[in-house]
């Protein structure tokens, strides 16, 4: 049972603490980001790229999702264990509902949803039915193919503004957690400060409440492509567990992300 909640989260945003999330799939790494300070441990869809060897998310499926969620919550005892709701898995209201129930059930204690302001009705009926939801905004994978591949969003004016209209959108209907994904660093400081709720970054600058990576990333095991804004802890410290040390600590003092992993 997690003994981090949206409440702590909220709070550290107030009180201008840093906080840390990263992802995990299985019992073993969930308990040793959970031992090294972790707040946050997402059960994220990009499962379906770096365990399963896709080329993006959209094949990752609800029975999927849940067993790794089951896998993530009995390695957990701190941290926030946060699940993605997998492409399709959330197209109407009820569908959504149903869905959620099975990984909350499974042990997540908060699903993620991609998208703006036509998942407000989704997020209302599942909040009001004891689901708390994080919305992702910016570079949301599971529409890689209408961007036209992994592509930095918010750049133009017109963008950014629509981006934040969004994140307010969902921040009224009830989410309690933001993610932000590859947007420039001033349009996430301008949302990270305009919200009353946290906001975790990927590739969204150094002013975001929470850094979140996929920790295959942070540990520089990606095969591939490897991302601008991600950092091979691994490599500084060459021991698992004080590769996540030094991540929550460079997260917590805002020293990482750098300018190096930043976009404009
Ligand atoms: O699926 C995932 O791992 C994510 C994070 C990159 C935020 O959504």
């Amino acid at each position: 049972m997690s003994t981090i909640t949206t409440a702590t989260l909220l709070k550290m945003k107030q009180d201008g603490q840093k906080f840390t999330a990263i992802t995990a799939y299985d019992a073993t790494f969930a308990k040793l980001f959970d031992d090294e300070g972790a707040h946050v441990l997402l059960i994220g869809d990009s499962l379906g790229m770096v365990l399963q060897g896709g080329s993006d998310t959209l094949a990752v499926t609800m029975d999927e999702m849940t067993y790794h969620t089951r896998c993530v919550a009995r390695g957990t005892t701190q941290a926030l264990v946060v699940t993605d709701m997998p492409f399709m898995s959330y197209a109407t209201p009820e569908q959504t509902y149903q869905n959620a129930a099975r990984l909350m059930a499974a042990g997540a204690r908060m699903v993620k949803v991609e998208g703006g302001d036509w998942l407000c009705d989704t997020i209302r009926h599942l909040t009001r039915n004891g689901v708390p939801v994080c919305g992702h905004l910016g570079l949301t994978p599971q529409s890689v193919h209408v961007f036209g591949g992994f592509k930095v969003q918010g750049r133009d004016e017109f963008q950014a503004q629509e981006i934040y209209r969004q994140a307010l959108c969902l921040q009224d209907a009830g989410i309690q957690l933001l993610v932000l994904e590859c947007v420039p660093t001033a349009l996430a400081e301008r949302i990270t400060k305009a919200l009353r709720i946290p906001v975790i970054g990927i590739g969204a600058g150094p002013t975001t409440d929470g850094q979140i990576l996929v920790m295959h990333d942070a540990f520089g095991i990606t095969s591939g492509y490897v991302p601008k804004f991600t950092k091979n802890f691994l490599a500084e410290t060459g021991d698992m567990r004080a590769a996540v040390r030094l991540y929550v600590q460079q997260v917590s003092e805002g020293s990482f992300p750098g300018p190096e992993h930043c976009f404009s």
